[in-house]
């Protein structure tokens, strides 16, 4: 594999001067889409653009049997010709996608009313690749998922419901594809359409590995990301993870405070360990304090109000700290 997307062309010369299969890291991604795509317009999405890289990738794949068959004079032969049909066929796929996708998103809109009526307060792990939304994930609702030390180790669709004693109530917690930088650019819509769920959520935790040296600059490409899919204005809360390994000299005075993103926005910020525990108390509590209690919905789909005129179970904005 290499690291950057080459071209079709830079890729059969290479294959040519080492004499190997070689590929860019899109197939591998396209993979990892695959299996994380939650939503129908997700799976549509990953399935574009598998297409459209399959297709510019057809003329390599039979350039072998046109030098075998053209002979002097002759041009084209079975070479050519199967590149014609796989062309069609695979045109007419990418139409067929195109349409469904178009529809799928018309149906988006009702999709997302109905949920808000259910009332379910629904939260999102988002988070720069090997930052640790698996590990937490598993920590907060006690599951056995996968998680290794390697890019996108999460090949799993995620949900589960998480019991928050702390509101007496239960949230939905969701797992995302780990965001990388310098995605090719093919794989942007399909990227995006994947974490289409956490676009949806009513609470994001933004989970950033607090040892990392790059941890600034993924912060920054996370909320990069977030803003180009429409969720920069979902409440979220910084979880700095991996607190155990930061050096005991670097380790913050308090576990939760609160961090300016500029423009006046505030944010809270929690320090945990998903791996030994520590902070995963008050991350709860955080979390429960956005929820806040069950919403009491009455059969027209109506939220009752609190006293001071605020919908109850409406995210609410973090205590004071100090
Ligand atoms: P992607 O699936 O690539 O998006 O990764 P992820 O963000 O889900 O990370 P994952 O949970 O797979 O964790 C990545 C690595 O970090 C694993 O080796 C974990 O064991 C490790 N890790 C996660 N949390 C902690 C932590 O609190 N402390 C330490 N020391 N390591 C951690």
């Amino acid at each position: 594999f290499l690291t950057r997307a080459c071209s079709p062309a830079q890729q059969r010369n290479l294959e040519r001067h080492l004499g190997v299969a070689v590929s860019d890291r899109t197939p591998l991604i396209l993979e990892i889409l695959r299996a994380r795509a939650q939503s129908h317009e997700g799976k549509l999405q990953v399935e574009l653009a598998r297409l459209q890289y399959i297709a510019t990738r057809l003329v390599r794949r039979w350039t072998h049997l046109e030098r075998q068959q053209g002979g002097i004079g002759t041009r084209g032969g079975p070479g050519e010709a199967q590149i014609e049909l796989d062309r069609r066929m695979i045109g007419d796929r990418i139409k067929q996608v195109k349409l469904r996708l178009e529809k799928v998103k018309r149906q988006r809109g009702t999709q997302r009313r109905a949920r808000e009526r259910s009332g379910t307060y629904r939260v999102s792990l988002v988070g720069y690749t090997n930052a640790g939304k698996s590990t937490l994930f598993n920590a907060l609702v006690k599951a056995r998922t996968y998680a290794a030390n390697q890019l996108f180790a999460t090949l799993d669709t995620t949900t589960r419901s998480l019991y928050l004693g702390e509101a007496g109530r239960s949230v939905s917690l969701s797992d995302t594809v780990g965001f990388i930088r310098d995605l090719p650019h093919k794989l942007v819509e399909a990227f995006r359409a994947t974490l289409q769920e956490a676009a949806d959520a009513d609470l994001l935790l933004h989970v950033i590995d607090a040892s990392s040296p790059l941890l600034h600059e993924q912060q920054v490409e996370v909320e990069r990301v977030l803003e180009e899919i429409g969720a920069e204005s979902i409440p979220q809360i910084l979880v700095y993870n991996k607190l155990d390994a930061i050096e005991p000299g670097q380790h913050p005075r308090v576990l939760r405070d609160e961090l300016e993103l500029g423009a006046g926005r505030r944010v809270p910020r929690v320090f945990v360990s998903a791996l030994t525990g520590e902070g995963l108390d008050v991350l709860r509590q955080l979390i429960a304090e956005h929820a806040g209690p069950i919403p009491d919905t009455v059969d027209d789909g109506t939220v009752q109000l609190l006293p001071d005129g605020s919908p109850a179970g409406a995210s609410r904005p973090p205590a004071d700290y100090h």
